[in-house]
């Protein structure tokens, strides 16, 4: 059995639904038939809605950048669920490496999260990945596989199956400095070992993990063509639609 790839386009703080609009009518035309892989846009949470009208009927999926893990209630600022489902959300980004710098999101906060999306029938996307000053320190293993371990706990393998983990190392987010296709999977095989050692071997073999950071079209098809990087998590490059195209149709 072989993973379908998922490919996702991270649009971060960028264009309203005005501009969405217009993204995802150049989209359209470029991405017709993507059987072979799952394609996914996550806009900002203003643009979701009109983003998913223009979608519609196309193969391309809606997915939010984050959600918070209670459904309603005191919580300004947030978005729950359910919410996301009902105009058409399907998948989410969970554990971004900015949420986690910039804005203090822990683990075990991802973890809530994660549980919540999972509860409600969304599909996620957990990030994960070193700084360079851990790279450079040889803590690799223990960081990405210590994130794995308490963002994925408690999960059953039915749930392990529905979660997509994204492999971002954060200098190479938005750096134009990309992990080679050997440092990347090198990352990833740990990372299914793990998930073998903690889901089962059949569980493991069915999740699909992405790599994240500066893919471009030009270095696509070299990291995906990795036994064990199943797509990409794609920041910069998808919001110019024929880079994302690019990234997609990367063989
Ligand atoms: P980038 O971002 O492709 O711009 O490096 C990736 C991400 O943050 O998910």
């Amino acid at each position: 059995m072989t993973r379908k790839r998922v490919v996702a386009g991270n649009w971060k703080l960028n264009l309203g639904p005005e501009e969405g609009i217009g993204l995802v009518q150049e989209l359209l035309p470029l991405l017709t038939d993507e059987a072979k892989c799952d394609v996914v846009i996550c806009p900002p949470y203003l643009t979701l809605s009109d983003a998913g009208k223009a979608l519609q009927g196309s193969q391309i999926e809606l997915g939010a950048q984050n959600v918070h893990w209670a459904e309603s209630g005191a919580f300004t600022g947030e978005v729950g669920p359910s919410m996301l489902l009902t105009i058409g959300c399907r998948w989410v980004i969970l554990g971004h490496s900015e949420r986690r710098q910039l804005f203090g999101e822990t683990d075990e906060g991802v973890n809530q999260r994660l549980s919540a999306s999972l509860a409600a029938g969304l599909k996620p996307i957990v990030c994960i990945g070193e700084t360079l000053e851990e790279r450079d320190a040889g803590r690799v293993e223990d960081v990405v596989l210590g994130q794995l371990d308490r963002s994925l706990a408690g999960l059953t393998s039915q749930q392990a199956t529905a979660t997509t983990v994204a492999y971002e190392p954060v200098w190479a987010i938005g750096t134009g400095r990309t992990a080679t296709p050997e440092q990347a999977e090198e990352v990833h095989a740990m990372i299914r070992n793990r998930l073998t050692a903690t889901f089962g071997e059949d569980t493991a073999h069915q999740m699909r993990v992405q790599y994240g950071g500066s893919v471009k079209p030009d270095n696509a098809a070299e990291l995906f063509g990795q036994e064990n990087i199943d797509g990409g998590l794609i920041g910069g490059a998808s919001l110019d639609a024929e880079s994302f195209a690019a990234i997609v149709h990367a063989r």
